[in-house]
């Protein structure tokens, strides 16, 4: 199987807190792309442009690699309705997952499912760990990726080249618990502080939901509110802490339940190709 880039790679990803996005990119620099192309569908008018574009967007593009972080084991629900409506047309690509360092579930699965159905050549797969979004209540894989995790991933990138066929579903181990089988994402909202804020627009541009008012740095209603997917974009990327993370003690407790072994034993990437 010959697996040379002879237009260019890009890359694809969902990362609200950018570990995906910093991964991704080690990949596609270790398949050896200078300057990989990217294409942000955290941002929801690009994943809209996207759907009823794919075709333009992607001609020049050879190979793709998708990038998603795991959200209670699974996929977040932005990825798969994007996943959807994108066709492969026999393109080749690689599947990327992110997680916490906690437990990836089944969501390479479903994206490993999701674009063999959709007539892509799934040419590698593999699990990444990033710092868990929220590390600010409970520290999780901090600093992750670190040095270690893009040498492995520029590794990765480069040694998929080698492989021989293609992926399917069934090649994508999974790990099933009470979080990944429930259909439910249990996710935390950041508090907003009207006093620290100095309007800046960050946060509503970061935004994976496009709920937040540029001109207030407030969600734009109480409905919008209710759509936060908790995915710490708005809180990373504001500097003048007017987003910060706050848990009573009870979800306080239940994070520490669940992280436990995460914030004390080091998970390593996963990596599969044939
Ligand atoms: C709502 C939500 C659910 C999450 N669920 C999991 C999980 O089930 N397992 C895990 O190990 N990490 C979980 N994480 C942590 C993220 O997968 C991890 O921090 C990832 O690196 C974030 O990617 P990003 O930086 O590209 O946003 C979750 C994070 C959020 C916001
Ligand atoms: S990033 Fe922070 S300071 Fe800027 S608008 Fe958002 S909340 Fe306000
Ligand atoms: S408001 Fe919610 S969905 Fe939007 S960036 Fe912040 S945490 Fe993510």
């Amino acid at each position: 199987m010959e697996n040379k880039i002879t237009k260019r790679i890009g890359v694809v990803y969902f990362s609200p807190t950018n570990t995906t996005k910093e991964i991704c990119k080690a990949i596609a620099f270790g398949m050896g792309a200078k300057d990989p192309i990217e294409f942000n569908i955290t941002n929801p008018d690009f994943r809209t442009k996207l759907a009823s574009n794919q075709n333009a967007i992607f001609e020049n593009i050879d190979h793709i690699i998708f990038g998603a972080p795991v959200y209670s084991g699974k996929l977040p629900l932005q990825v798969i309705e994007c996943l959807k409506s994108i066709s492969g047309n026999e393109k080749k690509c690689t599947a990327v997952v992110v997680y916490g360092n906690r437990d990836y579930g089944f969501a390479l699965y479903q994206m490993v499912k999701m674009l063999s159905n959709n007539n892509f050549n799934v040419l590698a797969a593999g699990t990444f760990i990033g710092q868990h979004s929220y590390s600010d209540i409970v520290p999780v894989a901090i600093g992750r990726p670190d040095k270690t995790d893009l040498e492995k991933a520029y590794d990765f990138g480069s040694e998929s080249l080698t492989a021989s066929s293609y992926l399917s579903p069934e090649d994508i181990p999974v790990q099933r618990d009470m979080i990944s089988k429930s259909e439910n994402y249990t996710s935390i909202q950041p508090v907003f502080k009207s006093e620290k804020c100095i309007q800046c627009g960050v946060c509503s541009e970061r935004c994976p939901m496009n709920i937040i008012s540029p001109e207030t740095g407030n969600w734009l209603n109480q409905e919008a509110k209710k759509q936060c997917i908790g995915c710490m974009a708005c809180v990373s990327d504001c500097k003048d802490n007017a987003r910060f993370m706050r848990a009573n003690l009870l979800m306080r407790l239940m994070l520490k339940y669940v992280l436990r072994k995460a914030a004390v034993e080091r998970l390593e990437p996963l990596t599969i190709f044939n």
